[in-house]
């Protein structure tokens, strides 16, 4: 993509954070590039990126955007879920080892083999998922319309639900259907986070909010407390990332306690100045999303790095279920 002069004569390191973004948006402009960037990205990344938001907001992005390049700054599911939406369009993962350890808790054999287990039952796959793994899927969702695309499957239908055990959980929640099985995989940032951080926290601030990715391993135990009284009802929500940015402009609490990864703060702060938002777990940072350093987004443009590509016919197939995911649902706001 780029001319040996043009590699040459920029060293990244040596760049400033402003010429380091002129740089970026430069090169955008000459690739006729859009920059998305998921809201666990570095503060750096989001704030020179076209785009930041969740899952579904970006696949949306991804689908409407008429860009030679989508540069995807987030992990390989979602570049991968950009190629399928727009398979005419060059879509680059900055860094191509940026993978997402949900994603790598069920294979597409494993799905076949728990297929064969329940015939006729409705797959329902969490976007955090290979390509293959949609393939083998009915219908994908997002954590910010997991419900809306369980309850568009008719009451008497078994489901498949996977792979995340916490976001399986809080669908069965929601929906009372007692006929989801759910898949026992688990995100390693967000299981991390658990009773025990909450608690603590809570006691420290107990006056605060609670913001929580359902994908948390202590989701159950803040509903929990929540039921009991030992916090306040309407103050603890469940909610996707885009829908936490949702809940930061409206909120009047001085605290919320956010419950995610924390490059999630970045947006909430900026979103409201007046509140406070502080991480229940400040070392739940995602390695994968980490990888997107400034000097790795820069060189992705000038050098087209790193391009993604899926096989025609396997994305043929994941095609439908990704679709109804950006078809069905306005974002969740959670409860
Ligand atoms: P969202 O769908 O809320 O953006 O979350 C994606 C993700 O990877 C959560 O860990
Ligand atoms: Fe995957 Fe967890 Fe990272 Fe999200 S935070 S990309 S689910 S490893």
């Amino acid at each position: 993509m780029s001319t040996a002069r043009d590699t040459a004569t920029i060293s990244d390191d040596a760049l400033g954070d402003e010429e380091w973004a002129r740089e970026v948006r430069r090169w955008a402009t000459r690739r006729d590039a859009i920059i998305l960037a998921h809201n666990y990205q570095r503060p750096e990344i989001q704030d020179v990126a076209d785009a930041v938001g969740d899952s579904l907001a970006l696949s949306r992005r991804a689908a409407a955007s008429d860009a030679a390049v989508i540069v995807f700054a987030g992990v390989a599911f979602m570049a991968e879920t950009a190629k399928i939406l727009a398979p005419d369009r060059t879509v680059l993962l900055p860094e191509p080892r940026a993978g997402c350890s949900l994603a790598d808790s069920i294979t597409a054999d494993q799905l076949r083999a728990w297929k064969a287990r329940h015939p006729g039952a409705v797959v329902v796959a969490y976007v955090n998922t290979s390509v293959e793994v949609k393939a083998e899927s009915d219908l994908c969702c997002t954590s910010a319309n997991a419900v809306e695309i369980v309850n568009s499957v008719p009451a008497s239908r078994e489901i498949l639900f996977l792979p995340d055990q916490f976001l399986g959980a809080h669908v069965q929640r929601l929906t009372g259907r007692d006929n989801i099985h759910v898949w026992m995989g688990e995100c390693h940032v967000h299981a991390e986070i658990t009773p025990q951080d909450l608690r603590e926290r809570v006691a420290q601030l107990p006056a605060a909010e609670l913001f929580i990715h359902p994908e948390c391993g202590c989701t159950t135990t803040a509903l929990w407390m929540a039921g009991r009284g030992d916090l306040p009802p309407g103050r603890t929500r469940v909610l996707s990332t885009g829908g936490m940015l949702e809940a930061a402009r409206t909120t009047t609490a001085s605290h919320v306690l956010v419950a995610t990864e924390t490059g999630m703060l970045h947006q909430l702060r900026r979103a409201n100045s007046a509140t406070r938002f502080e991480p229940v777990n400040p070392a739940a940072q995602c390695p994968y999303m980490q990888m997107i350093t400034p000097a790795v987004l820069l060189r992705s443009l000038r050098e087209g790095t790193h391009e993604v590509n899926v096989d025609p016919e396997v994305a043929r197939r994941a095609r439908r279920s990704v679709e109804a995911m950006i078809a069905v649902g306005a974002p969740s706001r959670g409860e």
